[in-house]
């Protein structure tokens, strides 16, 4: 063997040992046999095959090659003992050949070792990973950058039901589609499955035409920094989704119910709070109604102390009269008969008729004949102005009226006026505008007691002197009688209050607020209403319209 030969079989890094067949020495050993089983060359050419390979099987082989039974062998693992003692796992090959027509044997072999060692641990690693495929929740499915299906756990053929036979077949693009046919998202399931090489991790919801939903999630499966596949994780979320409707349905039923309870609340809250305000008014109109009560019952009072008063004045007045009467028909005798006697004067003795003149002259006897008449006349008038005053008294009280009558307001007007007199004499210059309205059916006396409030309530609005204008009218359908005064006026913000019970701004004692309410009462029950105008500091116009036709408007109820 030449240098060049040597030079080559020493580089050679598998292990290469030449055999004698029958005395099974080895005769060359290259320098990687001699390096990896630890033994110097001498050493090594001084053994035979036997003391390295020292199996069972090796050694009935090389008995057999002893023998002449010579037979290659291909890759066949094997145990070789070292210079150490330790034993090296190899992988080796055998094979006869012939230099100068003698058969020796070539074997080669390479030490395994590491290689074993490093498929324990990948199929330890892949045993691993199976199990964690097949133990984990999700139905696992990858897919190479090829497209093709590199491998699956039985969770997701079983979730997708995916038939043995297509399964058997090994047709990934059959699988593939029946997946994508599975769902009713059909054209982005099969997208996604297709699109393996991206960088990004998808997340998708798909819904099962069986009704199931799968919760997809994907990402790329990379070797370094090249993208070699895609790994598919399916989630069964049906239950969950089931649950989240039921959830949503409950939680939308107790916002319903609680909807229907808030509004039913609201409802009898709403009833309630018009049940109040309804009750308010009842008892606001209670109010009104019992204090219009206490003052027509005073002013009732009043007119029934008035008819009595006039019924007592009546009767004196009465026979004063008619004394009177006959007091002045006899003094008319008495002073005719005097008169008769005066013409006999001349004829009496001069002493007796000094007597006389004496007592003419003293009583003044011609200023009683001419006073004596005027006293009578005018006491006459005095007891005729007595008689005028007990008429208005009654006509004020009408005690008796409990039916309507056919009265003239103007009428009602003059008498009111004469019993308030006193009071308006001093403040104001009385003006009437009386438009001859017609007479209508009513309660007059009630109609007077407006008409004085009216006029009191003017005379008080009026602080030093003023006017008070007293107007009828009529039209078509109704008459009105108006109280203007030129007094102080209502300020706006009362305006809204005066018809009010007990809404008075005069002092204690000389107002108590009931006038206008009341009037404002007596007037409706006619028909009627009151009309107001005020303007501070200028005056005030009150206005009560009342139907011709009683019952017009309103029933007049008795
Ligand atoms: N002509 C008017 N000018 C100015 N204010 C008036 C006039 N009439 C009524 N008012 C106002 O309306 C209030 C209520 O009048 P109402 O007649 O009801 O009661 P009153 O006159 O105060 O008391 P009462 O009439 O019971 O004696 C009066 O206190 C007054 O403030
Ligand atoms: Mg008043």
């Amino acid at each position: 063997m030449n240098n060049l030969e040597r030079l080559m079989l020493d580089h050679s890094p598998h292990m290469m040992l030449l055999v004698e067949p029958s005395s099974l020495r080895i005769v060359i050993a290259n320098r990687a046999a001699q390096q990896t089983l630890g033994y110097a060359e001498q050493a090594l050419l001084a053994l035979t095959i036997t003391d390295i390979e020292s199996a069972l099987q090796d050694v009935f082989y090389w008995e057999d090659v002893s023998n002449g039974q010579y037979l290659d062998i291909e890759a066949q693992e094997g145990l070789y003992q070292c210079a150490d003692g330790s034993m090296l796992t190899v992988m080796k090959s055998i094979r006869v050949v012939h230099h100068q027509e003698a058969p020796l044997l070539l074997v080669q072999a390479r030490d395994v070792q590491n290689e074993r060692e490093i498929e324990d641990t990948l199929a330890h690693t892949l045993s691993q990973l199976r199990a964690t495929l097949e133990s984990t929740g999700n139905g696992i499915l990858v897919i190479d950058w090829q497209g093709k299906i590199a491998s699956m756990n039985r969770l997701f053929s079983k979730m997708w039901d995916i038939p043995d036979d297509l399964l058997l077949k090994r047709n990934d693009a059959a699988v593939l589609e029946f997946i994508a046919g599975r769902v009713l998202e059909t054209d982005a399931c099969r997208t996604r499955l297709q699109e393996i090489v991206g960088g990004n991790e998808t997340e998708d919801l798909f819904r099962l035409q069986d009704g199931r939903f799968f919760e997809c999630k994907s990402r790329p499966q990379y070797l370094g920094e090249r993208i070699i596949g895609r790994v598919f994780g399916y989630n069964d979320i049906t239950e969950r989704k089931r649950a989240e409707a039921a959830l949503r349905e409950s939680r939308d039923q107790l916002e319903q119910r609680v909807q229907a309870r808030t509004a039913d609340l609201q409802t009898a809250n709403a009833t309630l709070q018009t049940e109040k305000a309804h009750q308010q008014v009842l008892i606001k109109k209670l109010e009104e109604a019992q204090n219009q009560l206490l003052q027509s019952e005073k002013l009732a009072s009043i007119g029934q102390l008035a008819a009595g008063v006039a019924h007592e004045i009546n009767n004196p007045v009465g026979f004063v009269n008619s004394n009177l009467g006959a007091l002045q028909r006899y003094t008319q005798d008495m002073l005719k008969l005097l008169a008769a006697y005066e013409l006999l004067e001349d004829a009496l003795a001069e002493d007796k008729l000094q007597g006389i003149k004496q007592l003419k002259k003293d009583i003044d006897a011609e200023f009683l004949r001419e006073d004596i008449g005027n006293l009578l006349t005018e006491s006459l008038d005095g007891l005729q102005r007595v008689k005028r005053i007990v008429q208005d008294l009654k006509d004020f009280s009408h005690v008796d009226e409990s039916e309507r009558q056919w009265a003239d307001l103007e009428t009602g007007l003059e008498s009111t006026l004469r019993v308030v007199w006193n009071e308006l004499k001093y403040k104001a210059e009385v003006v009437k505008e009386y438009g001859a309205i017609p007479q209508i059916e009513c309660f007059p006396s009630q109609l007077n007691q407006v008409f004085m409030n009216l006029l009191v309530n003017a005379s008080h609005a009026i602080e030093e002197h003023g006017r008070i204008t007293i107007r009828t009218g009529q039209d078509e359908e109704n008459v009105w009688v108006e109280v203007e005064d030129s007094g102080k006026g209502i300020r706006p913000e009362h305006l809204g209050r005066i018809f009010e019970p007990f809404f008075t701004t005069k002092p204690v004692g000389k107002g108590t607020g009931l006038g206008l309410s009341l009037s404002y009462g007596i007037v409706q029950k006619h028909g009627g209403r009151i009309e107001v105008k005020s303007e501070p500091g200028k005056g005030s116009v009150f206005r009560m319209v009342l139907p011709q036709r009683a019952g017009a408007h309103h029933p007049i109820p008795v």
